[in-house]
């Protein structure tokens, strides 16, 4: 089942009257479907983390449609539409439609792990109880049901950036963007982080993951990888990112 499909997304920043006009995503197009974990790549400055900003309804989009299934407050399933509408007209992508991981953490380093995940549900507000209640199933998930007291500071890179995923999965959102959230992490606790999507996206209750990463290696673990190139997205699967056509493969 289909969860995103980004249509003909542009956006550019600066002004044409003082020359400083950039045009970044010029007719991005994708879908991504309910379960699948996907990695995309792409130079430095090509607008990854533009996208993600739109996708994620922290930016406007200039021209172009958004469809995200997303859970409503009574846990119907709903179609959030957008693209180009200002971010505060769509709160509701944000509180029921993405959770967010991002390469530095972004955690309180004076909360325990539980009162990480569990603010963020009473911000969008759960109660205390119901929110820690999950908060501390959702760092089960990860692998931290031995640390959910420890402060932030007590924990490492890898297990700060399971908190975050946990923060992230706990509101129940079905679709989680992760920009470039192993970049701080060493090989193999980026390696951890990357099962942990899998296991996510695989489940009972299977979430989407789309995932920034530089790392070739991590994104050919992904179900499917999308390459950004000149402001449209230029391949959508790995044999064709890589160049290597269906002859060669014969061979
Ligand atoms: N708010 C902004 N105002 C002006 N220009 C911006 C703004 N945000 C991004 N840009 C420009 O848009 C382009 C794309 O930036 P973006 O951060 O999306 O790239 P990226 O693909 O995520 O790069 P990286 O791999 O380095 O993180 C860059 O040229 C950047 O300078
Ligand atoms: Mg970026």
């Amino acid at each position: 089942m289909q969860l995103l499909e980004v249509k003909e997304l542009k956006k550019g920043f600066g002004s044409k009257a003082f020359n400083t006009r950039i045009e970044v995503l010029k007719g991005i197009n994708l879908k991504i479907q309910r379960g699948e974990l996907v990695a995309l790549m792409g130079p430095s400055g090509c607008g990854k983390s533009t996208l993600l900003n739109i996708i994620g309804g922290l930016l406007p989009g200039d021209d172009g449609e958004i469809e995200l299934e997303g859970i409503s407050s009574d846990e119907d399933s709903k179609k959030f539409n957008y693209g180009t509408k200002a971010p505060n007209k769509v709160v509701d992508v944000r509180r029921n439609g993405v959770g967010w991981i991002f390469q530095d953490f972004h955690l309180v380093e004076h909360l325990s792990a539980v009162d990480n995940v569990a603010m963020a549900l009473e911000i969008s507000g759960m109660d205390q109880s119901a929110a820690e209640t999950k908060a501390k199933s959702a760092l089960t998930t990860v692998g931290l049901g031995d640390r959910i007291n420890f402060g932030a500071e007590q924990l490492s890179g890898g297990q700060r950036q399971r908190v975050a995923v946990a923060r992230a999965i706990a509101g129940s959102r079905p679709l989680l963007l992760a920009d470039e959230p192993t970049g701080n992490l060493d090989a193999e606790s980026g390696s951890d982080i990357m099962k942990l999507f899998k296991m996510l996206t695989k489940g009972e209750n299977p979430i989407s993951v789309l995932m920034v990463t530089h790392d070739p290696n991590l994104a050919s673990q992904a179900d499917r990888m999308l390459l950004m190139k000149d402001g449209v997205v230029a391949a959508s699967d790995i044999k064709s990112a890589w160049g290597i056509t269906d002859e060669e493969e014969e061979e």
